[in-house]
């Protein structure tokens, strides 16, 4: 089945990072709505962390409050944090694994070994009428076990073919990529870019067969974007800290509209 329009949800976790640098209130991720949702973007994605690093649950309350678009909740299964999640009532939660020490979201949930965990949270979430994704590695097994866990959404984590991609075409001068891409041929590079890409087409497709909607997201930007958006099982893609840093240089509504453009199928 071709998805012929693929969503785009603009994750503004980036803008409230820089207002923590100074703890003031400025800049405000509330300005970024209206801008999101003129220039392109179906959803607005943020990221309630435990450690409350950046999004607060006040942000949380605002945006929804304000936005016309859906609002996208990333949240982890700690059942804390899932009975705030219910009670600030998004349109949708997605569950990702967090540990305090990271810079970001690494690896997918780990379905096998968290089942009950999951399967705890998707169900007082459901109680309350918030729809569920879970963010998962691209892999058969936790695809199925999403299905039978009764989630209606996969995010398929596109972070190691990001990885791989930048390391192939040096397109970011991450230091250390570069050191391992000195000891990697051009074809054993090329390989890996196939096989990481590969994983998520069927993965992808395999969530799509088994009737759960399917969306992508992380380390995705505006070089290596084209490939995924080419998965026509794939109906969403999150995307975050590329838009927000192109933004400083074009302003957030360029940089919004021309991913919505690359998402163009
Ligand atoms: N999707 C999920 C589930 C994430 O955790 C993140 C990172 O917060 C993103 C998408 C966006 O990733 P990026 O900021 O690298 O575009």
């Amino acid at each position: 089945m071709h998805e012929e329009n693929l969503k785009l949800g603009v994750n503004i976790d980036h803008i409230a990072v820089l207002r923590e640098a100074r703890k003031i209130n400025d800049p405000d991720p509330l300005m970024a709505l209206g801008v999101c949702a003129q220039n392109g973007a179906d959803q607005i994605t943020i990221h309630l962390r435990e450690d409350r690093r950046h999004i607060h649950d006040e942000d949380v309350r605002r945006i929804l409050e304000s936005s016309s678009l859906p609002v996208n909740l990333e949240c982890s299964i700690n059942p804390e944090i899932i009975d705030i999640v219910c009670t600030l009532r998004p349109h949708r939660a997605t569950l990702v694994p967090e540990k305090r020490e990271e810079v970001t979201t690494e690896g997918g949930l780990d379905v096998r070994g968290q089942y009950e965990a999951i399967l705890n949270a998707i169900n007082k979430l459901s109680e309350n009428e918030i729809e569920v994704s879970l963010f998962i590695d691209p892999t058969n097994e936790a695809v199925e076990l999403s299905c039978k866990l009764g989630a209606q959404w996969v995010e398929l984590h596109t972070g190691t073919y990001a990885n791989v991609y930048a390391m192939r075409h040096s397109a970011l001068p991450h230091s250390h990529h570069a050191i391992e891409t000195l000891r990697l041929s051009r074809k054993e590079l090329d390989s890996r870019l196939n096989g990481s890409y590969e994983v998520i087409v069927d993965a992808a497709n395999k969530a799509r067969m088994l009737g759960l909607k399917v969306a992508a997201g992380h380390g995705l930007n505006y070089q290596n974007v084209k490939s995924i958006v080419d998965i026509d099982t794939i109906e969403e893609l999150n995307i975050g800290q590329s838009i927000i840093a192109r933004s400083v240089f074009t302003g957030l509504a360029t940089a919004v509209s021309d991913m919505k453009a690359l998402c163009q199928r």
